[in-house]
């Protein structure tokens, strides 16, 4: 259970996790494999960096081929192992790196060919200028600066290469069309500027004269017409224009040449990787996005250098910006992240502290509960125990009890020495079963087992009268027995009647309307039975006036020490266990009824006032006597003078029955109450002798005497003198 509660609120915690990881965008990897590495192509990669600056979801792996066409199959080749989700190249050579770009293809990859063009069909989408356009333009371009005359010089770019192709064609295709310019040389160049200077360091070499007479050199990047005018420097003489393609910004590229007049002409082509790499994402994402698109460029001449430099540096003034913010962002990203591991591992902290203290409430739950769980058996084994010994304590009782009267019989005397003899084996081990029977109600709830019958020699022992044999005098004592087993009740009976007049009842209910109706002297009931046990019974007895005064003996096969407490607190007077001796019963009901009369002396030779305790009792009554015998005394001295004053009528003010007036009274004091009536009334009479002058005719009137006759005998009886000699002392 406990364990369980732990385990899910770990599994919370690791779906938690796994969710948040989940939601996480999917991460690409693009690879990029670039032919060279130049200022145009570093201006391009730092373009698509920021490009994907956009994108956080995307990492980029550049790779320079330094135009190696071997280099570049290899890096293409290695990008694909290490598992790239798209490939961008710019293909060296139309035909040599295909192979490589089919192989990326043919894995699943897609590949984007930007800026220069393969023979492969096995490509996902191309960008890049329109290089024909290009040549054809600046071949236009030149036609117009030279006036439609003039000689010139065409440097070339790398070999096989699409735009060295492209523009190439486009450039003398424009150039036929005017025929008086004349291309003196194509010179073969790769894109390098230390290749076009030595390509035309040679031919100005070779060609001394002609170096003069050249107008204008078209060379295929800004890079190569660099190139070319510095083995015209070299050379020495006039100089020709020279043309170039690139146009790109900052202090070493082409515009700035231009506007240095360096450069005459040049042509900006467009790098674009941000627009480059926002294709890429579409391809990835599955959006939707253009096969083939076209970049747009434009002439960068004299006239308008000084704008797209202005512009073009404006541009970059805004990359590094852009640049910086990212920095910026990452380090908040970065912060950002390393608190919300934080956050996560406190979090994760605090649920697991949770899940430990409820663990812990779980823990002392279940133990609280399997605690509840046996104190519930063991009192279910001390229920089941003490019902057993009670089922034997019982029969044990009937057993041990008319044995023990037999033995004293003179059956018994006169039986056999044989049948003696059995009749002892029998007693003794009727005796040493109910040992038995403790020791075992001891063993199995470690409580101490009282045995009253343990004290049965020293007790002072009464000799129960033979079952049934002698008939009890008029006036002698009654005692109600309570029990639901009609065994024990005749035993009892045969033990008591002899000596008591008694009373039976099965149960507690009318055992109670008996002891109200007979009010007996004394009560001994068992304490489990049926509807009402002995514990509530004893208690009503205790509560009602009538029966209060009565003393209960609480008989029962619940020996435990436990029990008796329990017995005493419910107003129990005694507590003898079964199976029980008939003598040590006798023996305390006697003592009861000895003890009880504790208030005798309520109008003695020297009453007292009324509300002052008139009687000196050894032991003092309970609260509820005490009341009873207040109010009974107020009643009487208040209507001392009535002469018709009747027993009846002080138990109607009272609220009780004559019979139950009287039995009360007489077992709280000892007299009846006709008795303390009288007494009442001659004690005042002393009192009035004493104090006033009154004559005694008048005093017995007075104290409700209707004859002064009456009077003067009672008191003699009373006091031994008559009421004149009273007087005179
Ligand atoms: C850069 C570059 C440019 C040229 C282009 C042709 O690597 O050489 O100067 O315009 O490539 O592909």
């Amino acid at each position: 259970m406990r364990k369980n509660y732990i385990y899910i609120v770990i599994s919370l915690l690791l779906i938690a996790v796994s969710t948040s990881c989940s939601q996480e965008k999917k991460q690409y990897r693009i690879g990029v494999s670039q032919c060279s590495d130049d200022i145009w192509r570093d201006k391009q990669n730092s373009e698509l960096k920021i490009g994907a600056y956009f994108h956080d979801n995307v990492d980029l792996c550049f790779a320079a081929a330094y135009d190696s066409d071997e280099r570049q199959i290899q890096q293409i080749d290695s990008l694909v192992g290490t598992g790239i989700d798209l490939l961008i190249v710019a293909p060296n050579q139309v035909s040599t790196i295909s192979p490589a770009i089919d192989r990326a293809y043919d894995k699943g990859i897609p590949v984007i060919v930007f800026e220069r063009k393969t023979n492969t069909k096995k490509y996902t989408a191309y960008m890049g200028a329109d290089n024909y356009e290009m040549g054809h333009l600046m071949g236009e371009y030149v036609a117009n600066r030279l006036n439609e005359r003039g000689r010139i010089i065409e440097v070339m770019g790398l070999k096989g290469s699409s735009p060295a192709i492209e523009r190439h064609n486009g450039f003398r295709e424009a150039i036929a069309e005017h025929p008086g310019i004349q291309v003196v040389a194509t010179l073969q160049g790769d894109w390098t500027e230390p290749t076009a200077y030595n390509t035309v360091k040679q031919w100005l070499d070779k060609n001394k004269d002609a170096a003069g007479k050249i107008d204008l050199v078209f060379g295929m990047n800004d890079r190569t017409a660099m190139g070319a005018r510095k083995a015209f420097e070299e050379a020495g003489g006039a100089l020709p224009l020279f043309c170039g393609i690139d146009g790109l910004p900052g202090e070493n590229g082409g515009i700035r040449q231009v506007m240095d007049s360096l450069l005459d002409a040049s042509y900006i082509y467009p790098t674009h990787g941000d627009q480059l790499l926002q294709l890429a994402v579409d391809i990835l994402e599955g959006n939707p996005y253009e096969k083939e698109t076209n970049l747009m460029s434009a002439l960068v001449t004299q006239d308008n250098a000084r704008v797209l430099l202005m512009e073009s540096e404006e541009i970059m003034r805004q990359s590094r910006h852009l640049e910086q913010l990212h920095e910026k962002a990452s380090q908040y990203l970065d912060q950002l992240g390393s608190q919300r591991t934080l956050t996560f591992v406190a979090l994760a902290a605090i649920l697991l502290l949770l899940a430990l203290l409820a663990g812990i409430y779980m823990y002392y739950l279940q133990r609280a509960r399997i605690q509840d769980e046996r104190t519930r058996m063991e009192r279910e084994q001390l229920d089941f125990y003490t019902q057993v010994s009670h089922e034997l304590r019982t029969p044990l009782t009937l057993i041990q009890g008319p044995l023990d009267q037999l033995l004293r019989t003179n059956d018994f005397r006169t039986a056999s020495d044989n049948a003696r003899e059995l009749f002892t084996i029998v007693r003794r081990n009727t005796h040493q079963l109910t040992a038995l029977v403790n020791k075992m109600l001891d063993a199995q709830v470690g409580g101490t087992v009282t045995d009253d019958n343990a004290h049965e020699e020293t007790q002072h022992v009464a000799s129960p009268q033979s079952a049934g044999n002698v008939k009890p005098d008029e006036d002698a004592p009654t005692v109600l027995i309570v029990d639901d087993n009609a065994d024990i009740r005749t035993y009892l009976k045969s033990i008591l009647q002899g000596k008591y007049s008694v009373l039976e009842a099965e149960e507690g209910k009318s055992g109670l309307d008996l002891a109200r109706e007979h009010v007996p002297d004394l009560i001994v009931s068992d304490v489990m039975m049926p509807m009402m046990n002995g514990l509530q019974f004893c208690q009503e007895v205790k509560k009602d006036l009538i029966s209060s005064h009565i003393p209960v003996i609480l008989l029962t096969a619940r020996a435990l020490e436990k029990h008796q407490i329990e017995g005493y607190e419910s107003g129990a007077d005694a507590y003898i266990t079964k199976p029980f001796s008939p003598e040590l019963l006798l023996a305390r009901i006697d003592n009861l009824l000895q003890s009880r009369h504790q208030l005798k002396d309520l109008w003695g030779t020297h009453p007292a006032p009324v509300a002052e305790s008139a009687v000196q009792p050894a032991v003092a009554p309970a609260p509820i006597e005490d009341a009873f015998i207040s109010r009974f005394k107020q009643m009487v001295e208040e209507r001392l003078a009535d002469s018709h004053l009747s027993v009846e009528d002080l138990a109607a003010g009272m609220g009780l029955s004559r019979v139950q007036l009287y039995r009360k009274v007489k077992a709280l004091t000892g007299s009846t109450p006709v008795d303390l009536l009288r007494k009442a009334r001659l004690s005042q009479a002393q009192r009035l002798l004493q104090e006033s002058d009154l004559t005694v005719s008048e005093i017995a009137y007075q104290v409700g005497f209707a004859s002064p006759s009456y009077f003067t005998k009672c008191y003699k009886d009373e006091f031994g003198i008559v009421p004149g000699e009273a007087r005179k002392s």
